[in-house]
């Protein structure tokens, strides 16, 4: 499966930590050159350290997905340094919790701006270079939060539900041109943003979090990044528009 992975270019959104980083790994040990991008220098730059290490192809680019400039600067790297644009990971994006009486319009626009626009964006630049190139993969981060509501996290639940919009919709637009676009919906998976979620790691909203993933235990990153590597790869060459849930289970309750 990952075969077809080898030599491809693939740029990934938050990849400083987390399931991007997880993925960027990931492609990397499977042959393909990454685009390590993030808001963060030191941390991508350690992700490429790491790649390289191990004998892999990485640059660091760093980009705000919130600020188009940032994404059409990151793409012109993209092909300066590589030449071309494979496999498009658009997986930046900030949480936000809080009861929907006490939102505030700068809350809600911070949120749309990362996790909305910020892949609506990083599509409408990614996609004329594979329209140009005959054909390419995009994947969307959205979550369970995508798929159901959930008390206190209606920003959140909104973002990741446009995202599977805008999936279905560049999916449909592009699908006769080559280009498929899909999205994978992570259950909670251990990283520094569940950190957040949980209070700082609190224990006890940890092990509920765990009690509500019928495999009763969170995901790691890794298990999210195996996924996004089958969606990018030709195994997965009949699957466009759709949104994978990895989630141990939640979404079947
Ligand atoms: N961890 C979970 O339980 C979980 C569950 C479902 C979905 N997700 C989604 O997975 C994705 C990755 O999150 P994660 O869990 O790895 O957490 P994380 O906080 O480790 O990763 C998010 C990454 O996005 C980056 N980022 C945030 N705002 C950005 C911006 N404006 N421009 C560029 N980069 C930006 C962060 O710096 C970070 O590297 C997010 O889209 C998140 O919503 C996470």
């Amino acid at each position: 499966m990952n075969e077809s992975l080898k030599n491809k270019v693939v740029l990934i959104t938050g990849a400083t930590s987390g399931i991007g980083k997880s993925s960027a790994l990931a492609f990397a040990a499977a042959g393909s050159k990454v685009i390590v991008s993030g808001r963060r220098e030191p941390e991508g730059q350690a992700v490429v350290d790491e790649i390289k290490t191990a004998g892999g192809e990485a640059t660091f680019v760093k980009a705000d997905v919130a600020r188009e400039a940032d994404i059409t600067n990151l793409l012109d790297r993209t092909l300066a340094t590589y030449d071309r644009l494979d496999v498009a990971f658009n997986n930046a994006g900030v949480e936000f919790t809080g009861p929907m009486t006490e939102i505030t319009e700068a809350d809600f626009q911070r949120v749309f701006a990362i996790n909305v626009w910020g892949v609506l964006a990083s599509m409408k630049h990614e996609i004329p270079i594979m329209l140009r190139q005959g054909g390419g993969v995009i994947i969307n981060t959205s979550s369970i939060a995508g798929k159901i509501g959930m008390a206190d996290n209606s920003v959140y639940i909104a973002s990741k539900h446009a995202v599977e919009g805008l999936t279905k919709a560049a999916a449909i637009e592009y699908a006769a041109k080559g280009i498929r676009v899909n999205a994978v919906a992570p259950g909670g998976v251990e990283t520094d943003m569940l950190t957040r979620f949980t209070g700082g790691g609190n224990e006890e909203a940890i092990a509920s979090l765990r009690s509500l993933h019928p495999v009763q235990r969170i995901g790691r990153p890794e298990e999210i990044a195996h996924p996004v590597l089958f969606l990018a790869s030709d195994a997965a060459s009949f699957i466009t528009g759709t949104s994978l849930p990895v989630d141990g289970g939640f979404l079947a309750q």
